[in-house]
Parts: structure tokens; C-alpha cells; sequence
């Protein structure tokens, strides 16, 4: 848990705190903006949570943090808000909380089906959880969106015989995967329930899915989420794409034709609206990509950015693509040098 020494002088004063070892992955903001917001390079509490039920949501938050990095002075009820996971969302979706470093904290979530439970993304892999996944039936499948958020899918993939899915493009990440995603066309793969469909979505990285569950829950990975304020849908940012901007537009844009209303991505607000508003939801987020000049920025930050990226990915094991990120970041960088307008 968090450390009170390192304690960020932006928290206003009170029981919850964020420290300094927060990577500002925003699930404590996107689970609760009321409590939770940018302060520069990481999230602080600007509002202490007050009735007995803001602060059993503040302590699943405190669980949810990939690196701990929230703290508070009352510890006495951890263990019992631990036993919360997996938070039901609605109808048989739940967040699986205890979010994983080695996604950089992206949300995971947990679908019970009649067919076999699934598991979207992966949480850190730890006793509490497996238990509570046996008591829902298990797991038979793990759908992996992107490379990025592979974390500790192998664990469970091990322990209760799931299939792992993911993109062919993105496979190098997960090389174990038993379902590879070839098309770029939406599919549901051969054997599985026709209420789960894979939706190809290149962009944020090359092999990105998205996957659309009962036409009602997009789990959108990192490529659609809405706004901070869970109105509007976020453009995606060319700082934090991986593979192609405009492929990302492109991806999103497909979006438009789908049906459904809980928006569940891997960082950010989750978010419910009325099917009928996507298509013109998806079509402003995707003009505003549009209307951005700048799609590929020639500037430090990106090749810093770059250079983050990799790290993250040598850390996570995938060696020979973060030699590729790496290229990517000298290639900008030297491009830099060659102007010298930066
Ligand atoms: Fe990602």
C-alpha cells in the first residue's frame, strides 16, 4: 500500500492519499471523478469520500491500484473490501478489479456464460480472485485485446485450462494463444456462442480487438473510451499510438455500425448510453481525429514516449518487438536532429 512519506502535497488532507509511485494509468479517476484527478503527472485525491459508501468505494479503488499507489490511514477494512471483486457492472459483466502493473494497470473484466466464463484482459493473478473465479464456474476463455494487456493471462490460462484469444498481429505478445485471430473482418470464432463477436480494430497496436458481447458491452481495450466526464467519447491520442492513427480512426470509425451501450475500455471512464446515440457518438470522436494535423508528432515527447513504451515492453518480455519501438523512437529522434526546428 501506498507509503504517507511519499504522500503528493496536491492530495487535500484527509484519510485517502495518493504517493508518488502512481503511473497515472486513471483507473482511480475513471472509477471515481469525484474523489480523483490529474495533478501533472499523476492522480490525487482533490475530495476525501465522506458516507460509509463513498468510502467502501474509495477502498475498492485503493485495491483496484496496479502499483498500490493509494493509500489510507484506516487499514482495518481492506481485507473485507478485497472479498468485493469481481464488482458485479451490470447483468452477468463484472470489473475484475486488482488491476495489473504489468498492463499498466488496465481494467480487466469477467463474464459469466453458460457456455464458460471469460475473462477480458487479465488482473494480477492472486489466490482471492482464483478463488472467486472457481465459485462463478471458472474460466474458459481469455480474450486478449492487444499486446499490451497480456499481464498475467498465462497464470490463468494455466490454472483453469482457459483458451486464450488473441490477434495474429499482436501474437508475438501471448505466443501460447489457442484462438488466433487472423481476418480483419468481425468474426465469432468457430465452437464459441454466437453472443460474443471479435471485431478487428488496427490501430492503437497492429493486432487490436475489440470484443462486442450480446450487442450491449464493447469491451473497447484502447481504443474507444469515453471522456473523463462520460459524455462524449475521447479521440484517441497520437501520443499514445502504437501502430497508426489513421488506421485507428478507420477502426473506430467501423465502430459506428455496431450495436451497444456499456462502453468497458481497458483505461478510462466506463460508460452507458443509448444505442441509438452510438453512431453519432463514434462519428464526432472520429471527426475530431480528423480535424488533428499533427498525426505522427516529430517531437521529444514522442520519442521519450517511445522510449517508455519499449521499456514497458522489454519488461513484459516481448523483446523483439520493443527492439522495433526502439528503431521507431531513434528514427524519430534523428529526424529531429535533421530539422533541429523541434
Ligand atoms: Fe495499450
Amino acid at each position: 500500500m501506498a507509503d504517507v512519506g511519499k504522500r503528493l502535497p496536491e492530495n487535500v488532507a484527509g484519510e485517502f492519499f495518493v504517493d508518488s509511485t502512481c503511473i497515472n494509468c486513471l483507473n482511480c479517476s475513471s472509477m471515481a471523478p469525484q474523489f480523483f484527478r490529474q495533478a501533472g503527472a499523476h492522480q490525487v485525491v482533490y475530495r476525501q469520500p465522506e458516507s460509509a459508501d463513498e468510502v467502501r468505494l474509495a477502498m475498492q479503488i485503493l485495491v483496484s491500484c496496479p502499483v498500490g499507489a493509494i493509500g489510507t490511514v484506516n487499514r482495518a477494512a481492506l481485507k473485507e473490501v478485497m472479498a468485493d471483486f469481481p464488482l458485479l457492472i451490470e447483468d452477468e459483466v463484472y470489473f475484475c478489479g486488482f488491476n495489473s502493473p504489468k498492463t499498466a494497470g488496465a481494467a480487466s473484466y469477467f463474464i459469466k456464460h453458460a457456455d464458460g466464463n471469460w475473462l477480458v484482459c487479465a488482473p494480477k493473478f492472486l489466490p482471492q480472485l482464483v478463488s472467486k473465479f472457481e465459485e462463478l464456474g471458472g474460466l474458459s476463455y481469455i480474450f486478449l485485446t492487444h499486446r499490451d494487456d497480456v499481464g498475467d493471462s498465462d497464470k490463468y490460462a494455466a490454472r483453469f485450462g482457459a483458451r486464450r484469444i488473441i490477434h495474429g498481429n499482436d501474437l508475438d505478445s501471448s505466443p501460447q494463444a489457442e484462438i488466433v485471430i487472423e481476418t480483419a473482418e468481425p468474426l465469432t470464432p468457430a465452437g464459441i456462442s454466437s453472443d460474443f463477436l471479435v471485431i478487428p480494430q488496427p490501430g492503437h497496436t497492429e493486432g487490436h480487438c475489440a470484443l462486442l458481447y450480446r450487442n450491449k458491452f464493447l469491451f473497447s481495450g484502447d481504443e474507444l473510451k469515453p471522456d473523463r466526464a462520460g459524455h462524449l467519447l475521447d479521440t484517441w491520442d497520437p501520443f499514445w499510438t502504437w501502430y497508426s492513427f489513421e488506421r485507428q480512426t478507420e477502426s473506430a470509425e467501423k465502430l459506428g455500425q455496431h450495436k451497444f451501450q456499456w462502453i468497458l475500455p481497458s483505461h478510462g471512464q466506463r460508460m452507458k448510453i443509448d444505442a441509438a446515440e452510438v453512431p453519432a457518438l463514434v462519428q464526432e470522436a472520429v471527426n475530431r481525429a480528423r480535424a488533428i494535423a499533427d498525426t505522427e508528432p516529430m517531437t521529444m515527447e514522442r520519442v521519450n514516449n517511445l522510449r517508455e513504451y519499449a521499456a514497458d515492453l522489454r519488461k513484459w518480455g516481448q523483446v523483439e518487438y520493443a527492439e522495433k519501438v526502439e528503431s521507431r523512437a531513434a528514427a524519430v529522434q534523428s529526424k529531429l536532429g535533421m530539422h533541429g526546428t523541434f
